[in-house]
């Protein structure tokens, strides 16, 4: 596996977007909701860098098989939470098409939060076919198949410590 970003430039980036997203909601209470199963390490790591009050939740959305993305979006576990009347902070492992992420912000605005931004650890800027607004981005990567730290190759990899770049091995 070639590593593409190590294990500390992950730490210390996640660091930095902790430390905006505590300025951007200074007094507020925003919910931070991770998109399974990808963005679960990284929820887990920024929100310890937070000291805003936040909730989490979670939504189930799967879109992948293999190494392709389908391009059919499919919710596989709805929130527990009511996000109406509250600031949400969208959390992403990935954004490649964008696909999934549009899908995932216009059903949540159908819920009249009172504000969504997206958080996502790595954007594939080039790969892009629909185009949504990322308020905080992690590293923008080169069009290639990545695993580690939460994302997977068919379910494997999710836990390497670091980003490494998937070439079938
Ligand atoms: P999109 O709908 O094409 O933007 O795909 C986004 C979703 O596909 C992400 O949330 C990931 O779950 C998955 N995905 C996209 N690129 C990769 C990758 O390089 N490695 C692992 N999963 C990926
Ligand atoms: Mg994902």
């Amino acid at each position: 596996m070639n590593i593409l970003i190590k294990e500390e430039d992950i730490r210390n980036r996640i660091k930095e977007i902790g430390m905006e997203i505590n300025n951007d909601y200074k007094n507020k209470n925003p919910i931070l909701i991770g998109v399974l199963k990808g963005a679960f390490v990284f929820l887990a790591d920024l929100l310890r860098e937070l000291n805003i009050p936040v909730e989490i939740d979670f939504l189930g959305i799967s879109s992948y098989t293999g190494t392709k993305s389908s391009g059919i979006v499919r919710i596989t576990q709805d929130l527990s939470l009511n996000i109406e009347d509250r600031d949400v902070i969208l959390i992403e492992d990935i954004v490649d098409s964008g696909r999934t992420l549009d899908y995932i912000v216009n059903n949540l605005k159908t819920r009249k939060p009172r504000s969504i931004a997206v958080c996502t650890l790595l954007n594939k800027k080039d790969a892009r076919i629909i185009d949504v607004p990322l308020t905080y981005i992690g590293f923008n990567i080169p069009k290639v198949f990545v695993v580690g730290y939460g994302l997977d190759y068919d379910n494997k990899f999710r836990n390497l410590k670091y980003i490494g770049v998937y070439h079938g091995e």
